[in-house]
């Protein structure tokens, strides 16, 4: 049996797919480099690993696409971190990230954030960072839904420990939604090896989750009505997604899925390269509040 690990959490952004929701305008671009406001998409997931304190991430994607995040994104020494980068060939299931990972994971235990979901919530990162440094078991987060039968869906018991987790169910027992966020010890690999491929031809994240479930060690955060969870995969929802942010940062004068804002607060880069990062965003508003914030510190 794999031990508990004392490395910390590594990171993967998951960025491939195929966005044939979003068609045509994923036809010739990749979905998570669209735009959401003012910012391409896999920033806002990016933000979150970050917030978590995690600094080893990994991306995924497209053979096609993933050239463009590496231009996007460097090696993250820009936000202090370290990026890996690495292709999956054909978009067969989420769990296959891991394998993928299995030489780079050497061990560790790993997250895995879908680049496609948007999450926002105030006290965010003392909830990321909880799970980030939980040794043992799995963190999702759950989010409450009109439309549960979309996605896979959690129920509870009276002590709000999650009793099934289900796969877009006809009859959802719940309208507790799994978001694209998980937290996993260093038996995921094991785990995701196990996992084997659904009816639709996929590995599911929803089956690698049963198997903390049935060890007993899945923790579930609901989080509750302030917060937003906005998966960008439908037309419809990537331009909610754009008008959030917009909301957010025009009336409160705050930035929301800057990465750069984040390195500089979890204390990965300097006042100076937050400037830095500022100059090359040039004229625009994110550059000007971003210059805001390495003055004020
Ligand atoms: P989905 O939204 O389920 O799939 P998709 O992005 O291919 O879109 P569509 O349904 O419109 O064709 O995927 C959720 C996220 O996971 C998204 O960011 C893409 C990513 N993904 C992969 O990178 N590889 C995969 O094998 C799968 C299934 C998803």
């Amino acid at each position: 049996m794999t031990q508990p690990s004392s490395t910390p959490m590594k990171g993967i952004l998951l960025a491939g797919g195929s966005g044939t929701r979003l068609y045509p305008m994923t036809l010739a671009a990749s979905k998570q480099l669209l735009p959401v406001y003012d910012k391409p998409m896999v920033y806002y997931p990016l933000s979150t690993l970050m917030l978590a304190g995690i600094r080893d991430i990994m991306i995924i994607s497209t053979p096609l696409d993933l050239p463009q995040f590496q231009r996007l994104l460097g090696d993250g020494s820009q936000f202090g971190v370290n990026f890996e980068y690495r292709v999956q060939e054909k978009p067969e299931g989420i769990p296959q990230a891991f394998l993928i990972a299995e030489d780079w994971l050497q061990n560790a235990p790993c997250a895995l954030a879908l680049g496609d979901n948007l999450i926002f919530a105030d006290h965010l990162s003392t909830s990321l960072q909880l799970a980030a440094q939980r040794t043992t078991g799995a963190t999702l987060f759950a989010y409450q839904v009109r439309d549960p039968e979309r996605y896979g869906v959690v129920s509870f018991d009276k002590t709000g420990r999650a009793l099934s987790i289900v796969e877009k169910p006809a009859m959802p027992a719940s309208n507790w939604a799994v978001t694209g966020l998980y937290f996993y010890d260093n038996r995921v690999l094991d785990f995701a090896k196990r996992v084997r491929p659904s009816a639709r031809g996929e590995l599911e994240i929803t089956d690698l989750n049963r198997f903390y479930l049935e060890d007993g060690s899945l923790h579930v955060d609901r989080l509750g009505r302030g917060c937003a969870w906005l998966d960008a995969g439908l037309p419809d929802s990537l331009m909610e997604a754009g008008q959030f942010v917009n909301t957010i940062q025009a009336r409160q004068g705050m930035l929301v899925g800057s990465p750069a804002e984040v390195a500089f607060r979890m204390g990965y880069i300097t006042p100076a390269q937050l400037r830095t990062h500022a100059q090359r965003m040039g004229k625009t508003e994110l550059g000007r509040v971003l210059t805001l914030i390495a003055d004020s510190a």
